[in-house]
């Protein structure tokens, strides 16, 4: 049966063409016709559904303690420019930590070149918070079929002004008007190195640019109850992706990658159920645990190996896990390996008792060398006594434990990393801080301090803490971390 065709529109010939920005060589240039009618027909799209989203009441108390700390400066903070992968072709968008913090926009709604400013009221103290965004393309324009960076055909939808009002509570402006608001302004502070715009039109002082960026790191070293969630968030997915990685161990046995099988299936769970992995992940087998950024993952995946597995989904809302956990392949770890992670597990217990508030930052990491110095003379390796190896002086014992015991963690896998000294690793720990403690062993395969029936042995065990009034809480527990329990692991989900 013939089906009855819809009557074309007419065309306004009449209309004008639009200019050509955002196009590449290899587009084919269209007619005239073809950009006129591309101007004609669109239904309209009414605002609908919008709600506002769960940062708003948090992003709110978030602007008004900076707006308090830098009186009558305006506060300019890019959400970044797209960074080039090759060529024309760019790395998925990140919006700048920062800015997120400070705005609530995360994957799904974060649009490159975005700018929030706070703008010093006049006659009156603080600011208002002003969003400079690109806002949808509009369709009497031809960025939103021929722009391939930010056209709608070609990247997606994007709120209107409107929409972004109502759903992050602040005042939107369109991005074309901020050149002009830019300009003239005596005291400004910038995040800078983000957006190529702002920097050549905003003339600042380096120095108090680095000042504001370590002011807006330090204001992360305490994570409000929206970012806990999101850590929590964070780590349920992670600990989701573990046992989809574990899955893929008899895959991985037969593939001359391994490595990447299980980098595969941790990424698919990132990706589905979070916006990405948070930093790339490490797979490293066998003696590949001994390199600390292993993130080639290209390596084979052997029966009677451990491997470390370094991994953390990010949310859509920006925020990571970042666990480690070092598993036997068959799900039986040797006596050499079980006894290196013994020591391991020990010094991790040990660093997390450390971590309560009104303890140093430091602590966690002297008692987790503790249980590794004085483990590692045991073994019979450590030329010198656990004491005088622990001294500030000596340390002789982090030869096989050359990083550090863990780092602030949230938004950023390093959070917190602009902030001062003082502030951070010479500071006390506080409720509210979110931070890793991860110790390891990691002896090279070609290490002949260490027996070689131990060589080639790395293992890490890494979780995240969050510190509580009491104490602090282990977020990630529920990962198994005991010899027993991962084993048990591996065996239940690696058939
Ligand atoms: N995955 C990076 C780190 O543990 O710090
Ligand atoms: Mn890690
Ligand atoms: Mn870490």
């Amino acid at each position: 049966m013939a089906t009855k065709k819809a009557p074309a529109k007419k065309i306004d010939t009449n209309k004008s063409p639009f200019d050509n920005k955002g196009t590449r060589l290899h587009d084919i240039p269209p007619s005239t016709d073809h950009l006129t009618f591309m101007t004609q027909g669109w239904a309209p799209s009414p605002l609908e559904g919008v709600v506002a989203h769960a940062s708003v009441p948090f992003t709110k108390k978030r602007r008004a303690k900076l707006s308090k700390a830098y009186k009558g400066h305006r506060l300019v903070i890019p959400a970044g420019n797209l960074k080039v992968r090759s060529n024309d072709s760019d790395y998925q968008f990140r919006a700048h930590s920062a800015f997120s913090w400070l705005t609530g926009i995360g994957a799904d709604d974060a649009v490159p070149d975005s700018v929030l400013i706070l703008e010093p009221l006049v006659g009156k103290t603080g600011h208002e918070a002003l969003l400079f965004i690109h806002p949808r393309s509009s369709r009497q324009e031809d960025e939103f079929f021929r722009n391939a960076r930010h056209g709608e055909f070609w990247v997606g939808r994007r709120m209107t002004k409107e929409e972004t009002e109502k759903r992050y509570g602040i005042t939107v402006r369109h991005i074309d008007t901020l050149p002009a608001f830019l300009k003239g302004k005596k005291k400004v502070l910038v995040v800078r190195g983000e957006d190529k715009a702002v920097d050549s039109i905003v003339k600042t002082t380096k120095i108090q640019d680095k000042e504001f960026v370590t002011h807006l790191s330090e204001m992360r070293l305490i994570k409000d109850q929206y970012e806990i969630d999101e850590m929590k968030k964070a780590i349920a997915i992670t600990a989701r992706g573990f046992d989809d990685m574990v899955k893929v161990f008899p895959e991985a046995i037969r593939s001359p990658k391994g490595e990447r099988v299980i980098e595969g299936a941790f990424f698919s769970r990132a990706r589905v159920e979070g916006n990405d992995i948070g930093y790339p992940s490490i797979i490293a087998s066998g003696s590949h645990a001994c390199i600390l950024h292993w993130i080639r993952n290209d390596g084979q995946v052997k029966k009677g190996d451990l491997i470390l597995i370094d991994a953390g989904a990010e949310t859509d809302a920006f925020y990571t896990a970042d666990i480690t956990r070092t598993l036997p392949i068959n799900g039986k770890f040797s006596k050499e390996q079980r006894r290196i992670y013994d020591i391991v597990l020990e010094a991790s217990n040990a660093g997390i008792a450390a971590v309560k508030p009104g303890a140093d930052f430091g602590d966690f990491h002297k008692a987790a060398m503790k249980v590794v110095a004085t483990r590692m003379a045991e073994l019979g390796v450590l030329p010198i006594s656990p004491e005088e190896s622990l001294r500030p002086d000596r340390g002789l014992h982090r030869r096989w434990m050359p990083h550090s015991t863990g780092h602030m963690l949230g938004i950023d896998v390093h959070d917190c990393a602009q902030a001062r000294r003082e502030n951070y690793t010479l500071a006390k720990l506080e409720p509210g801080m979110i931070l890793t403690v991860e110790p390891g062993i990691y002896i090279h395969p070609d290490d002949e301090f260490v027996p070689p029936e131990y060589r080639g042995i790395g293992v890490r065990i890494e979780d995240d803490i969050l510190v509580t009034k009491d104490g602090n809480i282990n977020l990630s527990a529920g990962i198994p971390r005991t010899p027993e329990a991962v084993e048990k692991w591996v065996k239940k989900l690696a058939r």
